[in-house]
């Protein structure tokens, strides 16, 4: 069985830089009246914290390899709206955030850790504020079986919803396919999720 422990993610970061910002981060840019401040958690290789900061977006980029920092640093341009913090998730405090991003990596945190980061995410963000985050499904390759992956997270549909009670959901796509990873190919099972805070003012 693999283990979080053994990715390679700068050889990853190599791989994607030259790839476009994900659909989800253009959607929430699109859906949010105007830029505010964003903390992009597992920032990777920057391709979406340089597409939030083009677009006037104040934003913190999370991660805990210091190669994805040094990369995203490098790629901003040493932009002065550009912070960054080497952390890991499991017990990572955003700041209150209008728009906290998490692209393809909240699945990384162990389950013991999920539920109370998801909690002080649902609670830094702003009146209104808008999550953008990808979570996988139960079905994902890495979820089971020969190829299963240790320390992540999975979802069925029914905990994806429960854990979106209380958000206004804007999306919430759920996608299975076969394709490529780090690890060779896999089956993806994966959520989309764009849902605006509305508990009223934080
Ligand atoms: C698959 S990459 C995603 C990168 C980018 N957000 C994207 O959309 O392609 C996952 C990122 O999450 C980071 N990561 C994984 N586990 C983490 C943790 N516990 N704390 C902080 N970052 C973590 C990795 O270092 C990696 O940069």
């Amino acid at each position: 069985m693999g283990s979080t422990a053994d990715a390679d993610w700068a050889e990853y970061y190599r791989r994607v830089k030259d790839r476009p910002p994900r659909p989800l981060v253009v959607r929430a840019a699109e859906i949010s009246d105007q830029p505010g401040t964003a903390v992009d958690l597992g920032c990777g290789d920057g391709t979406e914290t340089v597409f939030l900061l083009e677009r006037g977006w104040a934003v913190t980029a999370v991660d805990l390899e210091p190669a994805a920092l040094e990369l995203t640093s490098q790629r901003a341009g040493e932009s002065a709206a550009l912070s960054t913090e080497a952390a890991d998730l499991a017990a990572y405090q955003p700041a209150q955030a209008d728009l906290i991003l998490a692209s393809a990596s909240l699945p990384f945190v162990a389950p013991e850790f999920f539920t109370g980061l998801w909690e002080r995410l649902r609670g830094a963000l702003s009146a209104r504020g808008l999550l953008a985050v990808h979570l996988f499904g139960d079905q994902d390759s890495w979820a089971q079986g020969e190829s299963a992956v240790a320390g992540m997270t999975f979802h069925t549909r029914s905990e994806v919803e429960a854990l979106l009670t209380g958000f206004e959901v804007l999306q919430l796509q759920e996608q299975e396919f076969d394709g490529p990873s780090g690890r060779g190919p896999k089956h993806w099972h994966r959520f989309d999720i764009i849902a605006r805070n509305n508990r009223g003012q934080n």
